[in-house]
Formats: structure tokens, C-alpha cells, sequence
């Protein structure tokens, strides 16, 4: 980073602005300063190796992890300040995991609703129709009384964007949502998201879903070893990677030989993918025995 950077740039636009990150776990060092900058309505996508740094980096984003040294902030307001009003901060920002994390016992109305009366305390009747009203945004109007149980993973994942939406953020983090998704499962997610990209969401995306990425992302970041090797648009940094270690990346998740293994978490993708399945399928023992 260069030192005649005002800190924060004080400019809306900036929505997320990151300096200097760093994060351990003990002896650890996992994220060696990141800089970062995410303009409003861009959708930036964080590609990368497993262990490489990039949930540690989004979660660091809402605070979900708490920086070893480095400052961050959200629309110009410092979230690693130790006076800020962190509850706030995070009102701000949706954030969509690869688990789910819905309410078992509520349903995918009450589990996008829930937030909007306990913590914003609007009434229950506005709470419903904001709620009804980003269900039909994910396609699932007419599954709002179904019980998370009764949905598929896909279904899920997107009452989860609809749940993170309702809360109006000004911007969205998304850390892997279609991992653990079964293939055919995947597109419905990913239309979701190229729909609120297209809406104009501020957006930034760890995934391996690299066809996506080329085609959604205004940037492409990659990570390797807790700092940022290579970034820029997607033809730059897929279609034609400078640096070697993005070359390696890339090969490895584009092959289409390439086999999931719980070791690399890395999903088979890009258009040879869909052409051919890569991953064996997986047996599923019923549970009743027949
Ligand atoms: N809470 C934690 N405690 C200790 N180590 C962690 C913790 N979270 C992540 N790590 C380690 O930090 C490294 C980066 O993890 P992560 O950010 O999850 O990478 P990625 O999302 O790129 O796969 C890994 O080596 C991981 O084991
Ligand atoms: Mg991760």
C-alpha cells in the first residue's frame, strides 16, 4: 500500500476498504496484509486454494474474526475500531455461508422474518411482507410456510440469501454458497446471485465456481498463502493469469479429470464440468433400512 493514501478515502462509492490485514491463529500467520478496496456495485470474487486465507478474509470483513492488525471499514465507518457499533456495522452487510444456518423449527417465512422484528423491531405484519416479498426474489413465493427440512440444499441456500436480503444490506458477502450443494442444485443459486449482481448488489464472492466468476465478476481476486497474488478483471485473471501460481490454480480447477476430494474442497467447474460429471456419485444409504 502506498502511504499517501487517506485512510478512509471518505468516498461513499468505497464501500468496503481494507488496509494492511492481518490476521494469526496463534503461531498461524493466515492473512498477511491485504489491501482492498470494493466499490459500490461491484461484485468482486475471491478465488484461491483451500487454507488459502479467503473465509478467514471475509469473515474478518463483519468482524466474525477480529484482525491481528490491519484496519477495516464499512462505508467509510471503521469496523476494527474498538468503539464502533460492531451490531450496526453488521446490519449493513448479508452474509451467505456453505451451511445454511436456518431455523429447523421455523419456517422459511419465519427464519426470513425473525431478525426483522426481534433486531429491527418492525412489526410482525411488515416484517411478513418484506420477508414474502424477498422470497419471490430467491423464487420461493409459494414455499414460504415449508419447513427448512422440507427443502432442498438449494432451496435452503436461497431462503438464506432471502433472509440476508430482507435486512436491506447495503452489501452482500458470500462464502462459498454452492459448495456443498448437489451439482444439479448449483444453477438455481447462482441465478439468484447473477440476478442480484445484475440489481446492482455490492458483492463479494469466495467460490470455485469459476464459469460464474467469469461471467458475474467485475473482479477477480486470487489468494494463495494469505495474500492477494493476482487480480483483475475475470479475462485477465482466468482467461490469461500472469503469475504462476494462479496458472497452477487455475489448471487444477478447470481440468475436467479433476475428482473432489474432501482434502482439496475444490467442486468440479467451468463449462466441461457440465458436459461431464466429474464427481462419482455418492451412495446414500436409506435410512429405513431398504
Ligand atoms: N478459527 C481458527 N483457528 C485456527 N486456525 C484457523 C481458524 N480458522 C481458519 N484457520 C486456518 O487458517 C487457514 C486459512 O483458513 P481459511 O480462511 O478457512 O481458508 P480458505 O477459506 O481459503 O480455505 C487454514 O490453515 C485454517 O486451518
Ligand atoms: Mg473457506
Amino acid at each position: 500500500m502506498s502511504v499517501d493514501v487517506t485512510i478512509p478515502t471518505g468516498n461513499r462509492e468505497d464501500e468496503i476498504q481494507i488496509y494492511d490485514l492481518h490476521k494469526s491463529f496463534g503461531d498461524l500467520e493466515v492473512l498477511k496484509g491485504i489491501d482492498l478496496v470494493v466499490h459500490r456495485g461491484e461484485v468482486v470474487c475471491v478465488i484461491g486454494p483451500s487454507g488459502s486465507g479467503k473465509s478467514t478474509l471475509l469473515r474478518c470483513v463483519n468482524l466474525l474474526e477480529q484482525p491481528t492488525k490491519g484496519r477495516i471499514f464499512i462505508l467509510n465507518d471503521e469496523i476494527t475500531d474498538p468503539d464502533a457499533d460492531v451490531d450496526h456495522l453488521r446490519t449493513l452487510m448479508g452474509m451467505v455461508f456453505q451451511s445454511f444456518n436456518l431455523f429447523p423449527h421455523l419456517t422459511a417465512l419465519e427464519n426470513c422474518s425473525i431478525a426483522l422484528t426481534q433486531v429491527l423491531k418492525k412489526s410482525a405484519a411488515e416484517a411478513k411482507a418484506i420477508a414474502l416479498e424477498n422470497l419471490h426474489k430467491v423464487g420461493l413465493g409459494d414455499r414460504s410456510d415449508s419447513y427448512p427440512l422440507k427443502l432442498s440444499g438449494g432451496q435452503q441456500q436461497r431462503v438464506a440469501i432471502a433472509r440476508a436480503l430482507s435486512m436491506d444490506p447495503e452489501l452482500m458477502l458470500f462464502d462459498e454458497p454452492t459448495s456443498a450443494l448437489d451439482p444439479e442444485l448449483v444453477g438455481d443459486v447462482l441465478s439468484v446471485m447473477r440476478d442480484l449482481a445484475a440489481g446492482g448488489m455490492t458483492m463479494m464472492v469466495v467460490t470455485h465456481e469459476m464459469a460464474f466468476a467469469r461471467e458475474v465478476a467485475d473482479r477477480v481476486i486470487f489468494m494463495d498463502g494469505g495474500v492477494i497474488v493476482e487480480q483483475g478483471t475475470p479475462e485477465e485473471v482466468i482467461g490469461n493469469p500472469k503469475e504462476e501460481r494462479t496458472r497452477t490454480f487455475l489448471a487444477r480447477v478447470l481440468d475436467p479429470t479433476h475428482v473432489h476430494t474432501p482434502d482439496d474442497e475444490m467442486p468440479p467447474t467451468g463449462a466441461s464440468a457440465h458436459e461431464k460429471p466429474v464427481v462419482p456419485p455418492v451412495h446414500r444409504p436409506n435410512i429405513f433400512g431398504h
